[in-house]
């Protein structure tokens, strides 16, 4: 075993820990001893990435069960508003408070991953054949790639997001499919994203792209999100599309917001754009029909308007001309 292995092991005894070789490449597993910790099995090619996944397990107690995180988590939060499991009890407390005085945001949550699917097969269907959605979250099926493989079978699909455990999660469950990446980004640097993006070697950057930024960009502060979605917007593939939803001051109760920022702490951001600055990311793309509306109100189906309206949450669709330039970073 090696030197930083063995650190590692004897950091978190309660887990066997070791390394594989794979043909060009190693990752670590690492394998909970009891069968009731929740992660129980971490997968990644980073050993740093690695030791912060177990983090929770150590803040649990000796490392013998993750049951308790201390700070409530933005991926495990939203886990638990949409009734997935991947939360602890800081969590479920923090996501209660909400919904305790805006019960409409589990709704939301549902709303928004409904609109993930419509929006994805309706790109599918337009001829999208690979995609990259950022800030995925924990895997949920209907997943992207499960979504689009009904109209485009075998489709690639990237996924990014920041939070080291839900990589780890991600990567132990979708990562067994070599047209799946499961990449480490942050969107405030966009640039190295994009670049870990295509080392991944999974899409194709000159072929037209599906990129899903959902959930996401309330989560940067307002110079953040504006600079990420412009690096984006010139980045992708003329005959791309940017998909985008997200929370807006809009229509919203100011305390929504507030709530919300006392949940995260100073874990991150919330940041409450209006519908005219949320519109502003668009510039410069079509916006396909019915345009920036409420979440659940985009190419509806069965969807209806939420029983209490205290909170809105946009979402779009914008095309990129076949003959606008593109930058590369
Ligand atoms: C509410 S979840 C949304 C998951 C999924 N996109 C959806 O809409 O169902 C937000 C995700 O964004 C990730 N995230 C937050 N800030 C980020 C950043 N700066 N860069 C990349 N991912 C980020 C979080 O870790 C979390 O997994």
């Amino acid at each position: 075993m090696g030197e930083d292995l063995a650190v590692l092991q004897a950091e978190f005894p309660a887990f066997r820990i070791w390394q594989e070789q794979m043909p060009g490449r190693i990752r670590y597993v690492a394998r909970s001893r009891d069968e009731g910790v929740n992660p129980h099995t971490v997968i990644t090619a980073d050993i740093d990435e690695l030791r912060e996944a177990l983090q929770p397990a150590l803040a649990g107690g000796g490392g013998t069960a993750i049951r308790f995180s201390a700070e409530p988590n933005i991926a495990r939060m939203y886990s638990y508003w949409l009734s997935q499991k991947d939360h602890y009890l800081a969590d479920r407390a923090a996501a209660n408070k909400v919904l305790d005085q805006f019960p409409e945001v589990a709704e939301i949550a549902r709303a928004n991953r409904a609109f993930m699917t419509r929006a994805v097969r309706y790109l599918a269907e337009q001829g999208i054949t690979q995609f990259i959605d950022i800030g995925s979250g924990f895997p949920v099926h209907p997943n992207v790639h499960e979504t689009a493989r009904e109209v485009a079978p075998d489709a690639p699909v990237v996924y990014v997001d920041r939070d080291p455990v839900v990589l780890a999660h991600a990567r132990a469950l979708l990562a067994v499919d070599d047209k799946i990446g499961v990449v480490a980004g942050d969107l405030r640097n966009t640039a190295s994203l994009l670049t870990r993006i295509q080392l991944s070697g999974v899409i194709d950057s000159i072929v037209p792209t599906g990129v899903l930024l959902l959930s996401v960009l309330h989560f940067l502060t307002a110079t953040e999100a504006d600079a990420a979605v412009a690096t984006l917007r010139e980045w992708i593939a003329p005959g791309s599309y940017l998909v985008i939803s997200t929370g807006t001051s809009t229509g919203t109760d100011p305390e929504l917001i507030r709530l919300l920022q006392d949940a995260y702490g100073d874990t991150t951001p919330v940041t409450g754009r209006t519908e005219a600055q949320i519109a502003a990311w668009f510039d410069g793309l079509t916006l396909a029909d019915p345009g920036l509306v409420d979440v659940w109100a985009w190419r509806p189906g069965t969807w209806r308007r939420p029983a209490t309206a205290q909170a809105r949450f946009l979402a779009g669709v914008g095309y990129k001309d076949p003959d606008m330039p593109r930058w590369s970073p």
